[in-house]
């Protein structure tokens, strides 16, 4: 621990399907990281999704909202459901997320995809395509099509049309794309901004503020994308990657995709920061279809915790020893069942997955 350290508070907020499933192992996880010294702590629960439409009558309570405003970051599992498919939009689960992401002002949502060598043979990709991938998808994440304005469904002479708009001021793409350049400097030193830019004007804008910031950025190299190709490429050739920076509908598809290069959309974590609070959550949903049988991974929501401790606590330490245990972990051969494949020793469930790796987490705290 740091001798400056002061108290840090972290919101927890498990949500719906899997979410608490795999929130399992984290309780314990900080509880140790307390009790052993290695951090000064404290954490509450609080309710978002459909758990909170169901308690209190609003997916995000104002409750929620007070509480992430006390803290330092926020730790998110999933929302969502069957059950609340058929609500108003206004009460659906997702609004919640949107609402917690805009609340927060968490613009930039950082979303690594690296592939753990254990797991090269899970990809449904040959593994010479995916073998040292190490991409980071940066998308915006509180603008865009997702919050654009007007939008509805409105009915003109007896006819119902649903409208949404795509927009993007300046200021939005200037600050994204500093975000994007910056963490490419601590990398390979290469920004693909992507876009649409063939075709729409918002894309047009996104490109030319990418060459203005870019202009301060002299060390780092800038391309450019349609995101059509951007799809292709990252399933033809993903290892020509290494920041890719996109606006917030393209990021919410390529990084699925990005996902599934890693082996699984189990294994990967994100971070949305920018805000004076980071929001972290497993790119997952809550996947209510395999919800309450023990079987989620829940390795995406402790490498979110890892994100949390590195882009929010500055304990860079405490992060890099989280992904060190899941990396033992998995080189001893344990796999959940979304990423068995070759180097399987032993099919686990969620709740197994969680122990190993605290265990492990023990131990490298130990041997440190
Ligand atoms: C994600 C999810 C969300 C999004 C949904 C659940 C609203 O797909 O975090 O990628 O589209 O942002
Ligand atoms: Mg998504």
């Amino acid at each position: 621990m740091k001798s400056e350290e002061r108290m840090k508070k972290i919101l927890l907020l498990p949500g719906d399907g899997i979410g608490p499933e795999v929130f399992g192992p984290v309780q314990g996880i900080l509880e140790h990281l307390v009790k052993s010294g290695h951090a000064l702590l404290e954490w509450e629960d609080g309710l978002i999704g459909g758990i909170a439409t169901d308690r209190t009558g609003f997916p995000l309570p104002p409750e929620t909202v007070e509480k992430a405003d006390r803290c330092d970051a926020v730790l998110l599992g999933a929302v969502g459901g069957p059950k609340y498919d058929t609500l108003p939009y206004d009460k659906r689960p997702e609004r919640a997320l949107l609402g917690i992401r805009e609340h927060l002002g968490a613009f930039a949502n950082l979303r690594p995809a690296r592939l753990f060598p254990e797991l090269s043979g899970s990809s449904t990709l040959k593994p010479e395509v995916i073998s040292d991938l190490d991409l980071m998808v940066v998308r915006e994440l509180t603008g865009g099509i997702y919050f654009g304005k007007p939008r509805g469904i409105v009915t003109e002479e007896g006819i119902r049309r649903g409208i949404n708009t795509e927009t993007y001021t300046e200021p939005e793409i200037d600050r994204i794309m500093r975000v994007a350049f910056d963490l490419a400097r601590k990398r390979r030193k290469k920004v693909t901004s992507v876009d649409k830019a063939n075709v729409l004007e918002s894309s047009v804008l996104w490109r030319e503020v990418a060459e203005s910031v870019h202009k301060k950025y002299p060390d780092v190299e800038l391309s450019h994308m349609y995101v059509d190709n951007a799809a292709m490429q990252l399933v033809r050739n993903p290892k020509q990657f290494d920041v890719l920076v996109t606006g917030n509908l393209f990021g919410d598809i390529l990084s699925d995709e990005a996902a599934q290069l890693t082996g699984s959309i189990g294994m990967l974590a994100s971070a949305s920061i920018g805000g004076k609070t980071g929001l972290y959550e497993p790119i997952h949903g809550s996947a209510p279809d395999i919800a309450g049988k023990d079987i989620a991974n829940p390795l995406a929501m402790i490498l979110s915790l890892a994100l949390l401790f590195r882009y929010s606590l500055d304990r860079e330490d405490l992060a890099g020893f989280l992904e060190t245990s899941v990396r033992n972990v998995l080189k001893e051969g344990y796999r959940t069942t979304d990423i068995r494949g070759d180097g399987t020793k032993k099919i686990v469930g969620t709740r197994e997955m969680g122990e190993k790796v605290f265990l492990e987490l023990k131990k490298v705290l130990e041997n440190k």
